[in-house]
């Protein structure tokens, strides 16, 4: 049976021939935030009548939310404005004339619609999270709630990973990429067959990755020599590069350079005070990541011009545009003929330049 559907009309008649008191609608039932009128009709010959609140207080003309008014000489209209749960209650009609008196009572029930408290769309997780995906509702009696997942109730039976909390929250379990999209938060209250859904947009996040494309760079001591450090990020949202060496984050100016997304730094003018670690660090929502990458500087490159073997124990080295010599003196190798020994050594000494 309906249990919703309370409706208690009382009549007694003290002098039943003589008034007759009826309530109009005779079922009460608001929801919160709504309002409804009642009338009180009465049949016979009558001076007053009142309507009495559920705390057996008289209802006075124009109160702000329950207000009382006369339509005709036997017609008495309770309305009740923007009903909330203190609302609820017998309310009573009572018509008197000296000493006849007749009443009726009406049994208001007030009943909160389904209603949204807080469904908050977008919701964000990180990957691998277990994932907390809020709907909260009210209403009573309470609602049942269901999920939906592109247009399928999301069967929890059928997937360990998802579990449908007492609170009505929706819980995926190391929730992954994949489980991304619209999901659909439905409210049902069976006893008005009453239904209402949010939509709600999950977003999940992925923690950075980040590799050097190499983790070693050699680069020279030069007037106008560059270094090009790379890392590759990865992730969702798209992670930020940024570069640090020395506890200190680099930007771009006439030292250094970095490109578009900041995957590439170049180093300009390279010094041997430039080597050391280089740290590229990507970012995003999920968190962060970072990567070393050596930056090893070598001494100037001088390309030896010429070598001369001189009185078959000494080098002579010249070096191009730079004036240089450098003489080697070499204890001869008995072994060895002098000659072949000079040329030797000077072949040697060249390498070790180059
Ligand atoms: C850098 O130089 C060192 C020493 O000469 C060498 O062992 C290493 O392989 C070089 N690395 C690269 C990436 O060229």
């Amino acid at each position: 049976a309906q249990t919703l559907m309370y409706v208690f009309l009382l009549s007694s008649f003290l002098h039943p021939a003589a008034i007759q008191v009826q309530i109009t609608p005779t079922q009460g039932e608001i929801s919160v935030g709504e309002s409804k009128f009642f009338l009180c009709e009465v049949v016979g010959d009558v001076k007053d009548i009142d309507w009495y609140d559920p705390r057996g207080e008289k209802i006075l003309p124009n109160s702000p939310d329950i207000s009382v008014s006369r339509s005709d000489e036997a017609t008495l209209t309770l309305t009740i404005y923007h009903a909330d749960v203190d609302s609820a209650g017998i309310y009573k009609c009572v018509a008197k004339n000296g000493d006849k008196e007749a009443q009726a009572t009406v049994q208001v029930k007030i009943f909160q619609k389904i209603t949204f408290r807080n469904a908050p769309t977008p919701q964000e997780f990180n990957e691998g999270d277990d994932a907390d995906i809020v709907c909260d509702v009210v209403s009573s009696p309470p609602a049942a709630i269901i999920w939906k997942y592109k247009g399928a109730t999301i069967q929890v039976s059928k997937d360990v990973r998802f579990k449908i909390l007492s609170n009505g929250h929706l819980l995926i379990r190391g929730i992954k990429k994949t489980d991304e999209g619209m999901y659909n938060c439905e409210a049902r209250v069976t006893a008005r067959g009453e239904i209402d859904f949010r939509m709600m947009k999950v977003i999940v996040n992925v923690l950075p990755t980040i590799r050097a494309r190499q983790s070693e760079v050699n680069a020279t001591a030069d007037v106008g020599s560059s270094a090009l450090l790379a890392c590759d990020a990865d992730g969702f949202p798209e992670p930020t590069v940024t570069w640090a060496h020395n506890n200190v984050v680099l930007e771009t100016g006439d030292k250094y350079s970095l490109n578009g997304d900041g995957s590439e730094l170049e180093i300009r003018d390279v010094k041997k005070v430039d080597e050391g670690d280089y740290t590229c660090i990507a970012k995003n929502k999920a968190g962060e990541k970072s990567e070393e990458v050596s930056l090893n500087v070598f001494g100037e490159r001088i390309t030896p011009f010429s070598c001369d073997c001189i009185k078959n124990n000494m080098v002579l080295i010249s070096f191009s545009g730079l004036f240089l010599l450098d003489l080697l003196t070499f204890a001869a190798h008995s072994s060895v003929p002098p000659q072949l020994f000079c040329c030797l050594a000077c072949l040697y000494t060249s390498l070790q330049y180059c």
